[in-house]
């Protein structure tokens, strides 16, 4: 296994791998750590069965809005380009993405969308004696990725009687040897958010030796706190960015990892290269149109909250997530419900076995919207 580095298989042995593990962790590393069957569109793909052309996709938390114009510009103007590999234009994302969120530029290392730095963590500092800590139900990107390298995954169960935030507490004193702590916030599927106090006190009373890794896909939308700051405060934090979300770009892919170099240079032992020039000019276009965020929060919370009194109205009971999406609670196995709406077209979450009667529901667009209000009245009456 000569991919793997000498230093890189005392640090492996070190988190418990064997030698025989190491096969399965260069085949991760020749994939790029993006493992092709645990990332959003992968996983949607359990709840989505070939939808027609005409169907409202409300499965894979997508932006219906698409990349802004300037970004659409931008990577249009980019192809001609196509032949070459350009790395300033990811250098310029790098260069953005360090002003806007106050890190130095070595803090911030640029990947296409974030799912191979979620998967590079988990291989950096995960292992058979370091388990992998998330909220649950979570976005089981990360335990997917830490089941296919043998390592345990602890699914602390989010906090009922507190908003279905993640319960800190319970999280630090999950494992004393933690590897990597997953906080995703808002929470993905639930929508739900975590204090800045509660991640504060997390990071302050983790297990020596964690890390602990802020998944902020979609924070944007949810008008929440960034945690950047406790990076450049060079805590032992890794926050994740995405344009797959509020920038409607997760096809274009652009994304980074914010951390200390240290941490970075862990990750990087797994990184294989070149981002699509296509996809950093456009990132680089939506950073820099700084109307983006604010108009795209408003309407996005726009149709929730719409979508929210329509449920209210009709009395389902929901989870109140600040996210592109929330959870419903079909008071009976969420299968049907799945299959029953796809059969009028509408295409919503997969299942989260752990919460079997809960539907998770994505945010589209306002017209989509009634059509899923219409469809699911007729499947629940
Ligand atoms: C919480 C969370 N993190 C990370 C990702 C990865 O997305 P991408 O690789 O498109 O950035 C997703 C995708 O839906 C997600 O929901």
């Amino acid at each position: 296994m000569n991919i793997l580095r000498d230093e890189l298989k005392r640090d492996l042995m070190n988190r418990g791998f064997s030698r025989r593990n190491f096969g399965r962790i260069a085949a991760m590393i020749t994939a790029g750590a993006t493992l092709p069957f645990y990332n959003e569109p992968a996983l949607a793909q359990l709840s989505k069965v070939n939808a027609p052309p005409d169907a409202v996709l409300l499965n894979a938390n997508e932006n219906p809005l698409g990349p802004c114009k300037e970004a659409r510009e931008a990577a249009a103007a980019m192809i001609q380009h196509g032949g070459r590999y350009r790395y300033s234009e990811g250098d310029r994302v790098q260069q953005l993405l360090s002003e806007q969120e106050g890190v130095k530029l070595d803090y911030v290392r640029i990947y296409a969308g974030s799912s191979a730095p979620l998967h590079q963590a988990v291989l950096a500092f995960t292992g058979p004696k370091r388990p992998f800590v998330m909220g649950e139900p979570g976005y089981e990107s990360g335990a997917g990725a830490a089941a296919f390298i043998g390592a345990e995954t602890i699914k602390v169960p989010l906090m009922k009687n507190n908003a279905y935030a993640h319960d800190v507490k319970a999280m630090a004193a999950a494992s004393p040897t933690a590897g990597l702590i997953y906080i995703c916030n808002p929470n993905n599927p639930t929508g739900t958010l975590t204090s800045a106090s509660d991640i504060e006190w997390l990071v302050a009373n983790k297990p020596a030796g964690s890390v602990v890794m802020i998944d902020e896909a979609y924070t944007h939308i949810a008008g929440a706190r960034f945690h950047t700051d406790m990076v450049a405060a060079d805590k032992d934090v890794i926050v994740l960015r995405t344009f797959s979300k509020i920038y409607g770009m997760a096809g274009l892919r652009a994304g980074a990892a914010i951390a200390r170099p240290d941490l970075l240079r862990k990750l990087g032992g797994f990184s294989a290269g070149m981002m699509p020039i296509t996809g950093m000019a456009a990132a680089s276009a939506s950073l820099e149109a700084k109307y983006v965020i604010a108009e795209r929060r408003k309407y996005i919370a726009g149709v929730r909250e719409e979508t929210y009194s329509f449920l209210e109205k009709h009395n389902f009971s929901y989870v109140p997530g600040k996210s592109n999406c929330f959870m419903i609670d079909v008071k009976r196995p969420v299968r049907e419900v799945i299959s029953a709406l796809q059969a009028e077209k509408i295409y919503v979450g997969r299942p989260w076995p752990v919460w079997p009667t809960h539907m998770r529901v994505t945010v589209g667009l306002a017209e989509e919207m009634k059509r899923f209000q219409d469809a699911f009245r007729k499947v629940m009456a």
